[in-house]
């Protein structure tokens, strides 16, 4: 059987020289972990969205360093070729360098071969981060555990503010991050930064002209109902998951065999095929 090579840090950057899109999706479980992968996914994000998605908190502050690890250590489980990156939630960086790096060390014990950091604020934390051997990839633009403080909008609008982006992510170059999400930034700037930069810019809700997309599965394929209105869906699975679920309610033992076998349930009012 022909051997699998797993991406690296380095084929992400490469992939930018070469002028290929890089491709990044959330997963948060193992059975997503393995589809994305199958797909051909290059990065498996293991984002802090999961806090919205999975766990239906309002947004992604709640999340702990506990719930990053067992749904990074589910993820990996499933992933052979992806680079698995997962997300430092809130608080997890942000109380000295040193509980940042054990933070981090903590996700790559559970299986990330990477982590991303929010912000320009612990570029120091992100140095050391990078010092212990763990790639970090950046986050600018609208992060969303800053969401009390920005609001859901989008980022760099006016010149001021997209001169100081524009500055930030090349300090996030400089400290050695591996590549940038540029998240709800116009396409000019984003744009802009993407051709400043050497590391790949990844971008969601910014455009076209960056060297990747990231997105959240579950709203790439129509199954979170409160998705941003940037998401283009490729598929709409909510109703499609509804319908097949509905055929189980009505016909269940169509999908279980020894229910036959066995001679149907005696006395049941569901009705036979
Ligand atoms: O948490 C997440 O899923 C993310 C991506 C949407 C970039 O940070």
């Amino acid at each position: 059987m022909e051997k699998i090579r797993k991406i690296t840090v380095k084929d992400i950057i490469k992939f930018k020289s070469e002028g290929k899109m890089i491709s990044a999706l959330t997963a948060y479980d193992h059975v997503f972990a393995r589809i994305l992968d199958e797909a051909g996914i290059d990065i498996i994000l293991v984002g802090d969205s999961l806090g919205n998605v999975m766990l239906g908190y309002k947004n992604t502050l709640p999340v702990t360093m506990q719930e990053m690890i067992i749904h990074t250590q589910a993820v990996a489980r499933g992933v052979k070729k992806g680079l698995i990156v997962a997300d430092m939630p809130f608080g997890s960086y942000q109380n000295g360098d040193a509980i940042a790096v054990k933070n981090a060390i903590d996700l790559a014990k559970a299986g990330a071969e990477a982590v991303k950091v929010e912000g320009i604020g612990y570029l120091s934390a992100i140095s050391k981060i990078i010092k212990t051997g763990i790639p970090v990839m950046g986050h600018l633009g609208f992060t969303p555990q800053s969401v009390n403080e920005l609001g859901y909008r989008i980022q760099g609008k006016d010149r001021i503010s997209a001169l100081k982006l524009f500055a930030d992510a090349k300090k996030i170059e400089k400290a050695g991050c591996f590549a940038l999400v540029l998240e709800m930034v116009p396409e000019e700037l984003a744009k802009k930064i993407s051709k400043a930069l050497k590391i790949p810019v990844i971008g969601i809700g910014a455009g076209n002209a960056v060297d990747g997309q990231v997105l959240v599965t579950y709203d790439l394929l129509g199954l979170y109902d409160d998705a941003p209105g940037f998401v283009k869906q490729t598929a709409n699975l909510k109703p499609e998951i509804i319908k097949a679920i509905k055929k189980f309610i009505v016909r269940p033992y169509l999908t279980c065999p020894a229910y036959r076998q066995a001679g149907g349930r005696q006395g049941s009012n569901v009705e036979r095929p």
